[in-house]
């Protein structure tokens, strides 16, 4: 019964005459596969034979099995029925290692007799079941490795040379101080600088360590074969792994194996889906202390933080490695064997990055190595709506006055597909909307942007502007035989722009002055995996299709990135004085620096409304400050209470906005009458309320390429305690922690109170932990702290950012513990554009009796903007409440303590 409705589910949203192209493609796409087979297959089809065996090729019947793998021989069979022909092998005893002004560079003694020897060392994967296997031969390549350090804490590995040309933006990196120190002989080699200590062994492990300290990883050498890579790291008990892009998946990722490869799902998903729109091949990596061990004394120098069990005797403060590979690639965290990460990637060589440190530090490290995000406006953060598909004109009028109407804020209302005519991408149907410039100027004057749908494929129509001149420029993807790509999506038969030509990328980022030019102020990229329609396979693009950087293989990954690259550099073209709004589905490393993304079609249920939180922090881990969901949840109808529960989760995430599918019924703040809307209106207030914290987060996001919303072991850098972080509880900056309800019913919650002094949100009773408190959460509030020493800036809620009052800004004041201090920032300028900008500090210090707040400094050109400030202390007893206040300094004495 599910199956059919699903189908029919499907059929409805694919459009009836999409059907035929459908079938048609999945043939078309089954013949091109036989024709033009890939030189690898992907490594999630590749074979694992046995628990603890990591890998098996077998050449032409004659078994091999590479050193370290254990494995039975035989020409293994994937599920695809394939053949893996290869022969794995590692690159060899170091034989030179050679000082380089970063580093060293190591060469390899390639010794054919030793293929398909066991390994020596009794600890790698599968050794103890290993065979020898004879005929054997060794294909790394150019069997050298480069360590280069490009900062004291920031070393790029290369075993084999990555994608040329993969979009990471070029800088100069400053000189390093690094030490060589050459071990005694048979015992390898070590690299220092103040941050980092990495050793060579003379089988070419690495080992990474803090200086003269910790151990932080350690690395088997890569297995090779032809343009396969396999990555080996040993795994410590109490280690926990986040990031990796868009995972539909716990906080921690350990015990999982994940797929790089950006996918639609099909319309609707839930946990456990893998993998989906987002994929990133960067991971932090965090040991837990344990119960009875110091956890920051450092060890001897060279001393393993890992015992036989593969427990951390000296738990590290954790490090991020980014792996500049597009590729397809498998990530198992310790799945197969839990004490064995393992990464294969199909073709795209092995180039990584490790950065030591707790994860502020090294996602700011991480931010310079793919980019920083820049300040997104501040209508961004207001509140969005949306639906597949709000149309006509007078229904988006009428839309905009509901809002008025309910007295409910809101900056922005998204087009889904059907503003377009017949799905042309940038073009609008002048039936549907036959003014649309006149709409967004309407729009515009009550405070409302529209914002519309961009999808990548160009509908096949020899009348369609966009379809011609893409043919004349050579802009679209096509087959080895010079053929254009045609795959179906909404319009039907489309073709494909090649936006890893820059070329191709000027010309498609010219076109958003089409939609600019009529008022439409933000862009919503989707279906830029790229999707595509099809009833078996891969909803992509065909392996064989052509990019200017490489195969689909190769690009596959980088289509949404390069796609947003695109658009975004178009806009500054094109309208230098506002900043680009882009909110896009797929993206790759690097996606921060142009878009912001969103979970997309998830179900509307309570299971999908806890995941997207964890899916949420999980991106902020990689790199992806600014996100959200759908409010409500996209594939199916929404219950009042989970629309309700869903839209004050997200009152807290940066991208704020109400979806649904097509066929469902509307989910907006007053859908479903009272006491609901009463509800989504004081929290989508509250939004509005919090913004001038809210877009200081955004500028701290900006500069240092931090999340927003943090998980709750963000504060907990020096003394990891929680085992694995709480996954429906996020922190949203510093001061902030929020506990949504994510369970139908709920009237209350257990909130994980990290260590410290924190202020219920709603109560101001104060909370200490560590603790785990339940607090009370009826349908119109949800559990949210204060942590003790934060000013949290607030301004009067408007109707939207645009119509936001100057009148007073609140300095609500939390308290810290009697003799310690807290502080706080505010990020101000004209919220959009690139003029002055304004950045106060507070700090706020407990004494006996008295709390006192100094407004530290100003600095740069922008005006004060606000008439009055107000400081409004809380969690003491006796305050005096709110005073209106000079920007200097004030005083508020004679408080009780606690
Ligand atoms: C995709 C998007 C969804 C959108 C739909 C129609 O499924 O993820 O948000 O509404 O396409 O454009």
């Amino acid at each position: 019964m599910g199956r059919l409705r699903r189908l029919v589910e499907s059929v409805v949203s694919i459009g009836i005459g999409n059907v035929v192209a459908v079938l048609r493609y999945t043939r078309e796409r089954k013949r091109l596969e036989r024709r033009y087979p890939p030189p690898t297959p992907f490594p999630w089809l590749w074979p694992r034979p046995e628990v603890g065996a990591t890998v098996v090729g077998a050449a032409d019947g004659a078994t091999a099995i590479a050193r370290a793998t254990g494995a039975s021989g035989g020409v293994a069979a994937g599920p695809g029925g394939f053949r893996f022909a290869e022969t794995w092998a590692d690159p060899g005893q170091v034989a030179e290692v050679v000082a380089t002004p970063r580093g060293a560079r190591v060469r390899f003694a390639v010794a054919e007799a030793d293929a398909g020897q066991p390994g020596a060392d009794a600890d790698e994967p599968g050794a103890e079941t290993g065979e020898p296997a004879a005929g054997a031969t060794r294909d790394c390549g150019p069997a050298t490795l480069d360590l280069s350090f490009l900062a004291p804490d920031l070393i790029e590995v290369t075993w084999r040379a990555p994608l040329a040309g993969l979009p990471l933006p070029e800088r100069d990196w400053p000189e390093v101080d690094v030490e060589f120190i050459p071990a005694p002989p048979g015992e390898g080699w070590i690299l220092r600088t103040a941050a980092l200590e990495v050793h060579l062994a003379p089988d070419a492990r690495l080992s990474f360590f803090e200086p003269g300290g910790r151990l932080l990883r350690e690395e088997w050498p890569p297995l090779f074969a032809g343009e396969n890579v396999c990555h080996r790291v040993r795994l410590a008990g109490c280690e926990r792994f986040h990031g990796l892009g868009e995972r539909a998946s716990p906080v921690d990722l350990r015990g999982g194996t994940y797929r790089m490869w950006n996918r639609d799902p099909g319309g609707a998903y839930g946990p456990g889906a893998d993998p989906v729109y987002l994929s990133i091949p960067i991971y932090l990596s965090r040991t837990m202390a344990e119960a009875g061990h110091e956890g920051s004394k450092a060890s001897e120098a060279g001393q393993r933080g890992v015992d036989a069990a593969g427990e951390s005797r000296n738990p590290s403060p954790g490090y991020l490695v980014f792996y500049a590979n597009s590729h397809p690639a498998s990530f198992d965290l310790g799945k197969a064997d839990p004490s064995v990460a393992e990464h294969r990637f199909a073709g795209g060589g092995l180039r990584y990055y490790f950065i030591p440190g707790p994860a502020a530090q090294v996602l700011e490290r991480y931010a310079d190595l793919t980019g920083k995000p820049p300040l997104p406006p501040l209508w961004a953060f207001g509140y969005h709506q949306c639906r597949w598909s709000y149309y006509p004109e007078a229904r988006v009028r009428k839309l905009a006055a509901d809002f008025a109407h309910h007295d409910i804020p809101v900056d922005a209302i998204h087009l889904d597909i059907h503003y377009m005519d017949g799905y042309r991408v940038f073009t609008v149907d002048k039936t549907r909307f036959p003014d649309l410039a006149g709409l967004a100027k309407d729009l515009a004057a009550q405070g409302i942007r529209l914002v519309t749908i961009c999808d990548p494929g160009v509908k096949r129509d020899p009348g369609y502007f966009l379809y011609r001149e893409g043919l004349e420029e050579e802009a679209f993807c096509t087959l080895p035989d010079g053929e254009v790509v045609i795959a179906p999506v909404w319009p039907g038969p489309c073709a494909f722009p090649d936006f890893s030509h820059p070329a191709v990328r000027e010309w498609w980022g010219g076109q958003y002055g089409r939609l600019l030019g009529a008022g439409v102020a933000g862009f919503w990229q989707d279906m830029n995996e790229p999707a595509t329609f099809v009833a078996a396979g891969e909803p992509t693009l065909p392996l064989a299709a052509r990019h200017a950087l490489g195969d689909h293989r190769a690009v596959h990954n980088l289509y949404g990135l390069f796609m947003n690259q695109a658009a975004y550099e178009g806009l500054r073209r094109l309208d230098p004085e506002r900043r680009p709004f882009i909110v896009s589905r797929s993206g790759w490393a690097g996606l921060q620096r142009y878009a912001w993304t969103w979970t997309a079609d998830v179900r509307s249920d309570w299971a999908c409304l806890r995941q997207t939180i964890a899916t949420i922090i999980g991106l902020g881990l990689s790199g992806i400050p600014f996100s959200g969901s759908d409010v409500g949840g996209f594939n199916g109808e929404a219950t009042p209470e989970l629309y309700i529960r869903w839209l004050q989760a997200s009152a807290f995430m940066p991208f704020f906005r109400s979806h649904t599918m097509i066929g469902t019924p509307d989910q907006a703040p007053w859908s479903y009458g009272e006491p609901y809307t009463t509800i989504a209106r004081d929290f989508i207030r509250l939004r509005y309320s919090l913004l001038p914290y809210i877009y200081t987060l955004a500028w701290e996001a900006a500069e240092k390429g931090w999340p927003m919303v943090r998980p709750l072991f963000w504060s907990e850098a020096d003394a990891p305690t929680r085992e694995s972080p709480d996954d429906d509880t996020f922190l949203l900056g510093d001061s902030l922690l929020v506990a949504p309800v994510t369970e139908e019913g709920a009237t209350s919650r257990e909130v994980p109170v990290p260590a410290g002094l924190w202020y219920d949100f709603w109560t101001d009773r104060p909370l200490r932990g560590p603790a785990r408190v339940r607090l009370d959460a009826p349908l119109g509030r949800i559990p949210v702290l204060v942590r003790a020493g934060a000013v949290l800036p607030r301004e009067e809620p408007a109707s939207s950012t645009g119509a936001r009052g100057t009148e007073r800004l609140s300095l609500h004041l939390y308290p810290p513990e009697v003799g310690a201090s807290g502080a706080g920032h505010l990020y101000t300028d004209r919220g959009d554009g690139y003029g002055p900008c304004r950045l106060d500090r507070f700090v706020v210090t407990r004494r006996q009796g008295e709390v006192e707040l100094r407004w530290v400094e100003s600095e740069r050109g922008f005006p004060w903007p606000y008439r009055r400030t107000e400081v409004t202390l809380h969690g003491v007893r006796d305050a005096r409440g709110s005073r209106a206040v000079e920007p200097s300094s004030v005083w508020v004495g004679a408080v009780e303590d606690l």
